[in-house]
């Protein structure tokens, strides 16, 4: 016989009135409860990372330094007499600190590109200056003369450890080739310079020259070589050049690939494509740790990023592509790797003009990459959205520190383009986040990127190059 216990529990939850919620809500809600918890876990782990890193950091006060947020305040001019004529012809519209910028008859000329005088010199007898980067001035090599490695690329030289730095050599005359084309100097070649602590710089002369008469060839003098990245190849034992190709009028949208036995060349030139059938502008190349290389190139008239690995022998793409940034109109990529997850900066598409750069994230260098936002921090609101008057090209590990590497970018002088020059600034990657991210629920599952403006700052000394 069943006794009727009324006060037996009931073993559903009664929801409404007539209504059951089955034991299937319970075990929905459990299995939310475990997915918040782990996402939670897995932020707690990633700040758990990015904290210790800048606890390490904090308490060597050389570190300290770089962390501080430094203010800069640049005022603008009086605005300049105009005669009464111009003004009529041309109503008075307000400047900004970019039309400052790209004035070169501005009275803040000096500002941005600081002259010969201030220059870093690192033959000279500096003192207490030594290993000093002053971003924005003159930067001389071993022999006094201002280094030409524009839209470059860093290799560290296992073999030989030394650093090269290969870059676009302009040291000639800036014109337009059309009333309505971009400035641009002829193709002089890829500059080379080597160095043991990453301030001084040997110039190792050209290792990948113009080509002055055969007017067919991509490195014929008119056309255009852009951001060259060289990467070494374990497997074949040669150095690997990769470059944005194109013509006068950047309708050839092409990279071209270069090799060399030698980090310091001469590099043999290969051939020139458009990789998976597609436009390519801006462009880099990065080496992963499995030592698969990926290029990463501004496509579709600049309005996404293509993103794939390369062949074993790094000379050619595969067939797998991925597009990625979809519709956000980058270019300047720069990548880097911490911790398992990739990093990029980009920069606006805004010509040789300065804009915003941008930093992304991805679990997986295929994507999908997710965008953090403005990096910059300290100068002024003006430097934070000009990228401090720059443009990214590279970012450089500092193997022994991790968290901190050195944000490559250029401070191009479009009325001069051999006279642009280098802003180098330390990146920081610890701490959580900044904003509720996309593809995660709001969770930050990487950590905060932050480019630090300074007047003048150097490489903490415990860093193995300095020692
Ligand atoms: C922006 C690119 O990032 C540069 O490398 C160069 O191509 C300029 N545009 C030319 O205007």
């Amino acid at each position: 016989m069943r006794i009727k216990n009324k006060y037996r529990k009931p073993t559903t939850f009664n929801c409404n009135a007539g209504g059951r919620c089955s034991m299937s809500a319970v075990v929905w809600s459990l299995v939310g409860c475990l997915l918040m918890l782990h996402l939670y876990s897995l932020a707690r782990h990633k700040d758990g990372v990015g904290g210790e890193i800048q606890l390490r950091m904090s308490q060597h006060p050389q570190f300290r330094e770089l962390l501080e947020v430094e203010e800069e305040n640049i005022q603008m001019p009086p605005p300049r007499k105009r005669s009464p004529r111009a003004a009529k012809r041309k109503p008075k519209r307000s400047t900004t600190l970019i039309d400052e910028f790209l004035d070169e008859n501005s009275q803040l000329r000096n500002t941005f590109f600081p002259d010969q005088r201030t220059a870093i010199d690192p033959m000279k007898d500096t003192g207490n200056d030594s290993f000093y980067y002053y971003p924005g001035r003159m930067w001389l090599d071993t022999e006094g003369n201002p280094i030409q490695a524009h839209g470059g690329g860093i290799l560290y030289d296992q073999k030989s450890r030394t650093y090269y730095w290969y870059g676009e050599y302009k040291d000639g005359p800036t014109y337009h080739a059309h009333k309505k084309g971009a400035a641009r100097v002829d193709i002089i070649g890829v500059g080379c310079y080597s160095s043991k602590d990453l301030w001084t710089w040997k110039n190792e002369g050209i290792v990948l020259a113009a080509e002055e008469s055969n007017e067919t060839h991509d490195l014929h003098k008119l056309n255009v070589l852009e951001r060259p990245k060289v990467i070494y190849n374990e497997k074949t034992g040669k150095y690997v050049m990769w470059m944005h190709i194109d013509d006068t009028n950047y309708t050839k949208a092409s990279i071209g690939v270069a090799v060399s036995d030698y980090a310091t060349g001469p590099f043999n030139y290969l051939h020139s494509k458009r990789p998976h059938g597609f436009e390519s502008r801006d462009m880099t190349v990065f080496k992963d740790d499995d030592g698969v290389a990926y290029l990463i190139y501004s496509s579709d008239d600049n309005s996404e990023l293509h993103i794939g690995p390369l062949t074993e022998d790094y000379l050619d793409v595969t067939q797998f592509m991925r597009r990625i940034l979809v519709g956000h109109h980058r270019e300047a990529p720069a990548l880097f790797k911490y911790q398992g997850t990739y990093y990029m900066i980009t920069s606006g598409c805004t010509g040789w003009a300065p804009n915003e750069a941008l930093a992304h994230a991805a679990e997986s260098i295929m994507g999908p990459w997710e965008t953090m936002g403005n990096p910059c921090a300290g100068g002024s609101k003006m430097f934070r959205l000009t990228t401090f008057f720059a443009q990214s090209t590279f970012v450089i590990p500092l193997p022994g520190f991790p968290g901190l590497y050195i944000f490559m970018a250029d401070r191009w002088n479009p009325a001069d383009l051999r006279d642009s020059r280098y802003v180098w600034l330390p990146l920081i990657v610890g701490g959580p986040a900044d904003r509720p991210l996309e593809y995660n629920f709001g969770f930050p599952l990487w950590s905060r990127l932050s480019i630090y403006w300074h007047r003048k700052w150097r490489l903490p000394q415990g860093w193995s190059g300095l020692k």
